[in-house]
């Protein structure tokens, strides 16, 4: 008998704590419509007492999704009434609470004399917080998830023990993450087979493991506890998370189902749809997918050498061990033109993946037609970027309004722009060493800011002369980072919209930042 493996994604959680990332609540919604076409079984919405937006967007998610839909908290009431607020309209709601239980986290985290004085006390500490928070989530509903934070560098002892007392408590998921990435495939399966010989009420609840790649051992290492026990595997698209991100489903799940003759266990994700989410979360995120990445990357089904190609037209098994058709690379090209109509667009859009609202569907057939006179044939990726535009989703505090940019190899670069808020028009003219600093100075001087450009990257996301170009680039503000992205047949408006989507980002933030202020208070009320 096959043994199902549950997914558990954590795209909207752990991937979005990617640096760089951040996804609008609606950006939030349409993804999670996504898992539930690839059939994830779990689906980690977001950390609801961390800000409004993640309540808000485990709020949406929950009140329309079939799936179990977790959110996450920290061993406190106040995280576990929150979460529980944000998710109760939930069919399956899940209340994931976690407590670090590595000596280095202890330490760290728990030097407040409050919680001990010597090590052992702050474990003692630890062990009855989770014990409390489980206890206290289980008033509200029966599906509760424990995760005890490091468990990758936790000794096995104290590991054990406060898996046994949580699970005593009433937890009925025990997650062992590996979160910073630490372990090699023996040490953590050996971990699993510990605790499923150690913990004497081990077989009452589902154990999972949750890795990061900070040595790109995450699918390896999520193997090697399915080995060794593990029933859960949390994971991400396209592999994005924390630093350097989490276990990648898609390669998880391809290497269960291509390998299946040697191992006994499946998943019921819909790989069909692979390739479809894993360019949605790229283009809303922002993070590009790397070319080589193994399933996803554009060159993991290009052969180049000729001895290869020649193979692989005789017989594609020869150096094909999964075919682009079992993660959903359309064979064909489906080309739109401006004859397309605005029907043929939304049913594409459709077929993609997509849900626009009519406003949405106003502005993105707007920015389809003015695409489709510049450059004619408009491919899928040309649409998944579109529908990635901050123009297209959401309302951007600043929009640029007009641009004029002047350089040549006689002439002074020189950027003009005007620059639109809900309340105020600023305009502003700058030179500069070339024509994307001449523009990134105008902005700048507008808008009386100076960020530092940590990094600046242009590239055709499609294909043809006329592509459209992708400026990727992050800013830093003070000691934060922000990512924008900027799309456009002309790479000059692409770095202009770059530009101020980081720094719109920084406005969002700075306005939660305020709003945040009132939330705690309105939650410390609840509370
Ligand atoms: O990596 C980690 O430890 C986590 C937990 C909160 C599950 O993301
Ligand atoms: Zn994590």
């Amino acid at each position: 008998m096959r043994e199902k493996i549950i997914i558990f994604d954590t795209t909207l959680r752990d991937g979005e704590q990617s640096p760089g990332a951040s996804l609008s609540v609606h950006d939030k919604v349409e993804i999670a419509r996504q898992l539930s076409r690839l059939n994830v079984d779990v689906i980690e919405a977001g950390f609801p007492v961390s800000s409004p937006t993640q309540f808000e967007a485990v709020k949406r998610i929950s009140d329309e999704s079939d799936k179990i839909i977790a959110g996450l908290c920290r061993a406190k009431e106040i995280d576990i009434k929150t979460a529980y607020d944000a998710l109760r309209n939930a069919k399956h709601p899940r209340i994931h609470t976690f407590s670090s239980t590595s000596d280095i986290h202890v330490l760290g985290k728990f030097s407040d004399s409050k919680y001990g004085i010597s090590l052992k006390e702050k474990k003692s500490t630890v062990l009855k917080m989770s014990v409390d928070a489980v206890a206290f989530a289980k008033t509200f509903t029966s599906d509760i998830e424990f995760s005890a934070e490091d468990a990758g560098r936790t000794d096995i002892g104290y590991l054990c023990e406060i898996i046994e007392a949580v699970i005593e408590a009433g937890a009925t998921t025990i997650n062992i993450p590996d979160t910073t990435g630490y372990t090699f495939p023996h040490e953590l399966g050996n971990k699993f087979y510990e605790i499923k010989n150690r913990v004497k009420n081990i077989n009452k609840i589902i154990l999972s493991a949750h890795c990061h790649n900070d040595l790109g051992l995450a699918v390896a290492n999520s193997i090697s506890a399915i080995n060794n026990g593990a029933r859960q595997i949390e994971c991400t698209i396209n592999g994005i998370g924390e630093r350097a991100g989490n276990a990648s489903l898609e390669e998880l799940v391809m290497a269960l189902k291509v390998r299946k003759e040697i191992n006994n266990y499946y998943t019921d994700i819909n790989t069909t749809e692979i390739y479809n989410t894993s360019r949605m979360v790229s283009s809303y995120t922002g993070i590009i997918v790397q070319p080589n990445k193994a399933i996803v990357g554009d060159n993991a089904f290009a052969h180049e050498s000729g001895i290869h190609q020649d193979g692989v037209l005789k017989d594609k098994s020869t150096y094909e061990i999964m075919t682009p058709e079992s993660i959903g690379v359309p064979k064909s090209k489906i080309i739109l033109g401006r004859h397309s109509g605005r029907h043929g667009l939304k049913s594409r859009l459709k077929e993609l993946g997509y849900h626009p609202s009519e406003e949405e569907m106003q502005n993105v057939y707007e920015s389809f037609l003015d695409l489709a006179d510049k450059k004619k044939e408009v491919f899928d990726d040309d649409l998944r970027m579109l529908m990635g535009d901050e123009e297209i989703t959401h309302s951007a505090y600043y929009k640029i309004d007009y641009l004029n940019v002047i350089s040549g190899n006689a002439a002074i670069p020189t950027a003009t722009v005007r620059i639109k808020s809900p309340e105020n028009v600023f305009e502003e003219s700058s030179t500069g060493d070339g024509p994307v600093d001449a523009l990134f100075n105008a902005i700048d001087r507008a808008l009386n800011i100076k960020p530092t450009v940590e990094s600046y990257s242009v590239r055709s996301v499609t294909s043809g002369r006329q592509a459209l170009g992708e400026v990727n680039l992050r800013l830093k503000f003070g000691n934060k980072y922000l990512g924008g992205r900027g799309l456009s047949t002309d790479i000059i408006e692409a770095s202009c919209k770059a530009y101020l989507q980081a720094i719109n980002h920084d406005v969002f933030l700075k306005m939660e930042n305020q709003f945040d202020y009132e939330y705690e208070n309105q939650i410390r009320f609840r509370g």
